[in-house]
């Protein structure tokens, strides 16, 4: 793929816990051959510990602080084009939300509430989501994020209901398309 204006040739995956960011990576990895970068999975091999445990030893700041200076140095770093994998709090910070622009085309993958709810209801690796009213929490959080993943995305896909394989094609399709030059609006 050509290169698009200033942003660099990554694919970028944002959006809500359980949208399956994960699952769509691997997908788009196993179909474009690009190398993987799972910012949750590089912040837990760094910390040499699970999520969980550094939000209740280090808490929260502290891994947000992990997740940006990750982003920073996947946005500065002169790497070949990869997938990216985002955890669903990195929009949170307005620095972050500027690099996530420039990093490469952006992709937010949505599911309505109860669809998240669903697959997310048994982790025991989401501390955000720990606890009772986990609806609730889900509603909050989706109604303080959604503009700021919105802001950042080139393009948004719904994922209930399609498979991995389908979503993943309409991502490639639609990436190829922008890094050839075109612009994208995002839906
Ligand atoms: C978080 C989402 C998680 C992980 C951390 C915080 C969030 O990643 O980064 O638990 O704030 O939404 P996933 O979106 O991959 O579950």
């Amino acid at each position: 793929m050509q290169q698009a204006k200033s942003v660099l040739n990554n694919i970028v995956l944002i959006g809500f816990m359980g949208c399956g960011k994960s699952t769509i990576s691997r997908e788009l990895q196993r179909l474009l051959g690009y190398p993987l970068a799972d910012m949750d999975a590089i912040i837990e091999q760094r910390a040499e510990k699970p999520i969980t445990r550094i939000f209740e030893e280090d808490g929260e700041t502290a891994f947000r602080d992990m997740e940006s200076a990750l982003l920073a140095e996947l946005a500065a770093a002169d790497h070949p084009p990869q997938i990216i994998a985002t955890g669903g709090g990195v929009v949170i910070r307005p620095e972050n939300r500027q690099r996530l622009q420039h990093l490469g085309y952006v992709v937010w993958l949505c599911a309505p509430p109860q669809v998240i709810l669903s697959r997310t209801r048994h982790s025991q690796d989401r501390p955000l989501l720990h606890g009772e009213n986990q609806a609730t929490r889900i509603t909050e959080l989706l109604a303080q994020r959604e503009p700021w993943y919105r802001q950042c995305a080139h393009l948004s896909v719904d994922t209930a209901g399609l498979s991995s394989r389908e979503i993943a094609s309409g991502i490639l399709e639609s990436a190829r398309y922008f890094f050839t030059g075109h612009d994208q609006t995002s839906c």
